[in-house]
């Protein structure tokens, strides 16, 4: 089984070829990285229209390195949503003119799925992949942060997904993007505040565990135990760079730049770990797997290495931030089961992954 995977969700346009749902042969990624970071973020127009001209290019490179024939292929998966609509419509345009000149099948997938079977692509790192390949691994526990999501999802079986928690406002890498601006750091804020931590302290300032309740309007879960908030903490950032005198971290100290990262860092790991272990305890999962790109964070890796040992699994880096290898995995397990998508597909910005409704416990 060939598959070739195209992802456009967000500002990378990427396409990949994947053989068994596990092997890369090819896994091209065309960062818009330089475009946005004079925006401090992802400009959507300007995202879109990068994506039209990279698109071409990259699926060539793609299929080129793969030394893939179109005929080799089985079919194509492409991400479907969630993400920016002028963004995804160029991927899924792109998938839909390959699969009607080739008279291939065409495969919609979830592009948190694809965060999710990151872990079942080979890579240097294959501790966990013997159990994902060989073993029963489910009921598992996944935990997606990104620039655009955190979600604590409970994975039943293949394509069974149960969403357990969200963040009611602020992605976890939003809020590391968001802090990093404010203090000056630069975008991407979390690779910034990661180095800036590296030299502070991350006990001087202590941020407040959020309140959340199931009665906010963005909740979606059955119970607020596994919701997630991280808009006090940047507003709390943002406090202190004002008490410290500065309109933003360039009229700061060094130091104070470096505590504010460290302390902030400190406390945004320590809540996505404390739920993490919390669900993972009430389900009783069998393994946790961390991606998107905020599990790039040393912290996060160190603390979840800490409470969950070898039941833990974090794809290589470049499979953590948004790429179309994980797509082809997640394509290709899709495709096993039957999932076939028409060419009237459209894309699905706000698509979610599983239902919120959590079932009993035993
Ligand atoms: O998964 P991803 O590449 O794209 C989205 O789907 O959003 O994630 C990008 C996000 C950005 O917010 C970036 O700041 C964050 O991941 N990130 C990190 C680190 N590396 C990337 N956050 C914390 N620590 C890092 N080392
Ligand atoms: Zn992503």
């Amino acid at each position: 089984m060939r598959i070739l995977a195209i992802e456009t969700s967000c500002d990378e346009t990427a396409a990949a070829v994947i053989d068994e749902g596990r092997f890369i042969r090819s896994n091209v990624v065309a960062s818009q990285m330089d475009l946005h970071r004079r925006y401090g973020g992802v400009f959507p127009e300007l995202a879109s229209r990068a994506h039209v001209e990279a698109i071409a290019p990259v699926i060539e490179s793609a299929m080129a390195e793969a030394g893939a024939s179109w005929e080799s292929l089985d079919a194509v998966a492409v991400t479907k949503g969630p993400g920016l609509p002028g963004s995804l419509v160029v991927g899924v345009n792109a998938a839909k003119g390959i699969c009607l000149a080739r008279d291939l099948p065409l495969v919609g997938v979830n592009h948190l799925e694809g965060h999710i079977y990151a872990h079942w692509l080979e890579s240097e790192d294959n501790a966990i992949r013997q159990a994902l390949h060989n073993g029963d691994p489910f009921p598992l526990l996944a935990l997606i942060v990104s620039g655009g999501h955190t979600e604590l999802v409970l994975m039943h079986d293949h394509g069974r997904y149960q969403l357990l928690g969200h963040t009611v406002d602020d992605a976890a890498g939003e809020a590391f993007d968001k802090v990093a601006r404010l203090l000056g750091l630069g975008y991407p804020g979390g690779p910034a505040i990661q180095r800036a931590a590296e030299a502070g302290d991350p006990q001087r300032f202590k941020f407040s565990r959020p309140r959340i309740a199931l009665t906010m309007k963005t909740a979606r879960a059955d119970s607020d135990a596994y919701l997630f908030s991280f808009s006090g903490a940047k507003t709390h950032a943002l406090r202190l760079v004002q008490e410290h005198g500065g309109e933003d971290g360039r009229s700061l100290t060094r130091k104070l730049v470096s505590d504010i990262a460290a302390s902030f860092q400190e406390a945004v790991t320590d809540w996505l770990v404390e739920k993490t272990v919390r669900a993972a305890e009430a389900f009783n999962v069998k393994l946790v797997l961390v991606g998107g790109g905020v599990s790039a964070n040393k912290q996060l890796r160190e603390k979840m290495r800490a409470q969950f040992g070898a039941q833990v699994s974090f794809p290589p880096l470049f499979l953590c931030t948004d790429n179309a290898a994980m797509i082809g995995a997640a394509g290709s397990y899709a495709f096993l089961r039957g999932v076939r998508d028409e060419l009237t597909m459209d894309v699905i910005p706000d698509l979610k992954l599983g239902e919120a409704s959590v079932p009993e416990r035993g």
